[in-house]
């Protein structure tokens, strides 16, 4: 029966929890099919619980269950209890969960099967084998660093730490030093080191100094790059987890450690080229990193701006409207008005839709969260490659507090710092209104040159509060 269980039905669960763990990303590539990835890869990661306590077999269950009961209550609760606006700070808490959980794993099965095994001599690696000597040291290194990484993360996201830039003088040769001595100290616990007081002495050392890397490596990155951070600390507890699949031989870990890792690592990708920014540039910091102060280069000249009345009035003639949301949208707490407008001018006859940037907002999938709580449907959201070509057939462009996302600069002024970012086309448009409390400039704190367009409207003011009037007036004009 034992053979039975462990031979067959358990590579068998593993097998489909690993199908499921990929359908289950694959489905969170899409708007209209996320829900149901999230669910598959929920019930995958229950399938590989079950295949794992069977694979154990008979053992004392108490801890276990008192993990899952505590774990599953912590979990559930933070899910339910987590605002929109702070998913970032719960993704990062648990990203250094993650990392922390492969590291101590990885620890006790350094202390079980050789700290606390007198009787074995040689090294760690004669005692568990090279490779696995040598994961076990990565888990520790990565998992760590993944922990302090991601709590730094945290206090920043959350106000705790000052989310401007912290520069300590030397940093990059005390962070080289730290990375190369616990590499030594790594491949000398796991290789060369017989003593046990010395392994524990070096695991002790290693898991110190990356706990310290993790917070040194964090502490100089601005606040408003945490989400790029955050997706690179994501990965890395992938990392960590499929380096413990192989300290612990288990083939599922290894398959969705590094699906984490991978994705994880694809979408700090995805984030840094549509900020037209290197992952090393955001990592030395020093861009848009004091969010709030800066200041607009250059004067404007003539901008045009109009009240929420004139607004309404073009908005009458209207047969096609696009809505860009950015940042303000979030910040005014908006989605529902926009909803309300939206289908006041469907009701009217005029199409909608919702152009999304990648990085409007301040984390990956911003507006499409915030447009999703207010019930927007899945198809009005058009992703900025296939909407960039409909906006010279449109109307109206209505930008709800975004503003370097439609920054003409970015396809027109070679010297600007944004120059290459792909942005939202929206100058094509017959005529964009853009709502936003005054000509400040966005995250990256340039001057946008869409306000003195003469196509362009400014309609100065809290989103949320222009909107409703808009909303008043439209119904006054069109009688609903
Ligand atoms: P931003 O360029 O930052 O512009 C947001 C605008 O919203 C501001 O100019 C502000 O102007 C306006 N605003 C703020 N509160 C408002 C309110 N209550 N009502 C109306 N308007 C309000 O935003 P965006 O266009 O969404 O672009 C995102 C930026 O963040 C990009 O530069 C991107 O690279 C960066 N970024 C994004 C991410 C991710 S993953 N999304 C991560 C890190 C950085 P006023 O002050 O004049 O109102």
């Amino acid at each position: 029966m034992t053979d039975f269980i462990q031979g067959v039905l358990v590579p068998i669960l593993y097998l489909l929890s690993a199908v499921l763990f990929i359908f289950g990303l694959k489905g969170l590539t899409r708007v209209g099919t996320a829900r149901r990835g999230n669910t598959m890869a929920a019930g995958a990661m229950l399938i590989a619980i079950i295949g794992t306590l069977l694979d154990l077999g008979f053992v004392d269950y108490r801890w276990i269950v008192a993990g899952l009961v505590v774990g599953g209550a912590i979990g559930a609760i933070a899910a339910v209890r987590v605002e929109m606006t702070s998913m970032p700070e719960m993704v990062a808490l648990f990203n250094g969960c993650g990392g922390i959980a492969s590291a101590l794993v990885a620890i006790s099965v350094l202390w079980l099967d050789v700290v606390e095994k007198p009787e074995v001599a040689g090294t760690v690696a004669s005692n568990l084998g090279g490779p696995a000597a040598f994961t076990t040291f990565l888990s520790i290194l990565i998992g760590t660093l993944t922990f302090s990484g991601s709590l730094v993360a945290f206090l920043k996201l959350n106000g705790t730490l000052p989310g401007r830039p912290i520069m300590l003088p030397g940093r990059h040769a005390l962070n080289l030093l730290l990375l190369v001595g616990s590499i030594a100290a790594g491949i000398a616990m796991a290789f060369f080191a017989v003593d046990l007081g010395t392994i524990e002495l070096l695991c002790l050392g290693i898991s110190g100094a990356s706990l310290a890397l993790g917070v040194l490596l964090v502490i100089p990155i601005g606040g408003a790059d945490m989400p790029v951070v955050i997706s690179l600390l994501n990965s890395y507890s992938g990392l960590a987890a499929a380096a413990t699949g192989f300290v612990l031989n288990n083939n599922l870990l290894i398959i969705s450690g590094a699906l984490v890792g991978a994705s994880g690592l694809i979408l700090t990708q995805i984030m840094c080229k549509a900020m037209n920014r290197t992952l090393l540039n955001v990592l030395v910091g020093g861009f848009g990193v004091d969010e709030g102060t800066a200041v607009a280069t250059g004067e404007y000249g003539v901008v045009r701006s109009a009240g929420a009345e004139e607004a309404a009035l073009i908005l009458e003639a209207a047969e096609s409207v696009i809505f860009v949301p950015g940042y303000g949208l979030a910040v005014a707490q908006a989605q529902h008005t926009v909803k309300e407008l939206a289908d006041r001018l469907t009701k009217h006859g005029a199409s909608v839709k919702y152009a999304i940037h990648p990085v409007a907002g301040r984390m990956p999938g911003h507006m499409n969260v915030l447009l999703a709580e207010a019930d927007v449907p899945y198809e009005q959201l058009v992703e900025m490659d296939v909407i960039n070509p409909e906006f010279k057939s449109t109307d109206v462009v209505i930008i709800v507090g975004a503003n370097d996302v439609v920054n003409p600069a970015a396809e027109k002024s070679p010297g600007s710092p944004i120059y290459g970012m792909p942005v939202l086309e929206v100058w094509n448009a017959a005529s964009t209104l853009m709502i936003k409390r005054s000509l400040s400039p966005g995250f990256a704190g340039i001057k946008n040159e869409l306000f003195e367009y003469p196509n362009n409207m400014m309609v100065f003011g809290d989103a949320k509060q222009i909107l409703q009037e808009l909303n008043t007036e439209l119904k006054d004009l069109l009688g609903a």
